[in-house]
């Protein structure tokens, strides 16, 4: 890339998927400008600690944490959710660190993530066709044609949701719910009241053992603050290419270019096409950045897109977040982990176990299953194995509310329990019991991999 011609708008001369069409560009025009003169959400410099806390994931000696919603909502928005899915993600930290003995880097999909791309243009319920709903930043839920018209003021509405959200996600992570002690009694109490208990309580009573240890020794959050505060990034896909230029801003220390809409932002599955707007946009800003790998991915072309994205082979800066399905991953990830292994391109592997493991339940739900997605997972963990790579974090779509959303889990639900409390707008998520599972198995297979 010649970076005397990008510009944080130089992506507009190119061909772009998945945006809107405005009926009201005016109003587009000035709510872009307002968000052009409106306060950054992140600070360069933050991001540039999360880039160096992801150089340590790529270099094995740290693992990555990313989990949220599918999509946020602005009904959704409140303390509570918030809340929940902070202490859900913090809890499975605490099994992950203990488990691989290394540092685990927490990264929210959350603060900004409203937009969703679509397989559609179009919706059909019983012979009614509307736009698909493209996330709260975009449209309206709702299926009536007013409610699917683009509104531009919903930018505005969605920035200053993300900012309420960062500024409470900030207030926790240094004002005291991040304290470990308290992390691991959550920890004790999902624990008890799980019907496989036995199958994490060792883990659980261990990892109490050395709290209680550090304790007598005079190890505690006076002497070392790091017990009571952590750090929580922030993330979402950048796809609306209009919102992530408005917020992209010259950072005076450096010079550089940063999208402080979040600290990581990714491109996802349909947009990442080389010669097209996201990735033109993607390859000025110095935000570490993830992208979406499917199955259909060819290993050449792999080599492709980490050259556009990463030309000067910075480890931290590009994380691969692959997304296969659980039957597929054993037969394609193999010759990517390879090629990249071969070139010598330094990336973060991470695996997403739920985009390629969706399935429609018979009742009629958009659902998957826990059993796939821990299969993907496992499978993720045997590859990297294999081919000698580190398999080097995770991406789940959770939430910290007991919904029942995904099948599957130690609490046995099931495709009839689906309707129950089945609140996502989006993909169906890992419920808080569910997630704190998967910490447990995954925890196991990261101190395998660590050995
Ligand atoms: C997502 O992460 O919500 C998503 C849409 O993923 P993908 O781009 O991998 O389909
Ligand atoms: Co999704």
């Amino acid at each position: 890339m010649n970076m005397q011609t990008w510009n944080p708008n130089s992506w507009r001369e190119l061909p772009i998927l998945q945006q809107p069409n405005y009926p009201d560009q005016e109003s587009l025009k000035s709510v872009e400008a307002q968000l052009k003169s409106a306060p950054p959400l992140v600070f360069a410099e933050e991001t540039r600690s999360l880039f160096k806390q992801l150089e340590d994931v790529c270099e094995g000696r740290a693992f990555l944490l990313q989990g949220g919603d599918c999509a946020e909502s602005f009904s959704d928005f409140n303390a509570a959710n918030i809340r929940d899915t902070f202490k859900t993600i913090l809890q499975m930290a605490v099994v992950l660190t203990y488990g691989g003995k290394c540092p685990v880097v927490k990264i929210a999909r959350m603060a900004g993530q409203y937009a969703k791309p679509r397989s559609a243009d179009l919706e059909t319920i019983d012979g009614v066709s509307l736009p698909s709903y493209r996330g709260d930043i975009v449209n309206n839920f709702e299926f009536t044609e007013q409610a699917r018209i683009p509104d531009p003021q919903r930018l505005m509405t969605a920035y200053h949701h993300s900012a309420a959200t960062l500024n409470l996600l900030r207030a926790f992570a240094q004002g005291g719910l991040a304290d470990l002690h308290q992390v691991n009694r959550w920890n004790m109490g999902f624990v008890a009241a799980n019907p496989q208990k036995e199958k994490y309580q060792q883990l659980a009573d261990k990892i109490q053992d050395a709290l209680e240890f550090m304790e007598v020794c005079g190890i505690n959050s006076t002497i070392a603050p790091s017990l009571k505060e952590t750090d929580l990034y922030t993330s979402h896909e950048a796809l609306l290419l209009g919102y992530e230029e408005a917020l992209t801003r010259r950072d005076h220390l450096s010079g550089d270019w940063y999208d402080c809409s979040a600290h990581f932002v990714w491109i996802g599955e349909r947009t990442r096409q080389l010669d097209h707007a996201h990735i033109e946009f993607f390859k000025g800003i110095k935000n570490p950045i993830g992208v979406k790998v499917g199955p259909g991915m060819d290993p050449d072309d792999l080599i492709r897109l980490i050259d556009a994205l990463n030309p000067d082979n910075i480890p931290g800066r590009l994380t691969l977040i692959t997304r296969m399905g659980a039957d597929i991953l054993p037969e394609k990830l193999p010759a990517l982990v390879r090629k990249v292994q071969q070139e010598g391109r330094k990336v973060i592997w991470s695996s997403d176990p739920m985009h390629g493991n969706t399935e429609k339940a018979s009742s009629g739900y958009k659902t998957r299953s826990f059993d796939n997605i821990m299969r993907e997972i496992s499978q993720f963990f045997a590859v990297h194995k294999a081919e000698g790579s580190y398999a080097g974090g995770v991406h789940l779509e959770m939430t910290g509310q007991h919904v029942t959303e995904c099948t599957g889990g130690a609490y046995g639900l099931s495709d009839d329990d689906l309707a129950q409390r089945y609140k996502t707008q989006c993909d169906p998520r890992l419920n808080a019991d569910q997630v704190l599972e998967l910490g447990f198995l995954v925890a196991d297979l990261l101190k395998d991999a660590r050995k």
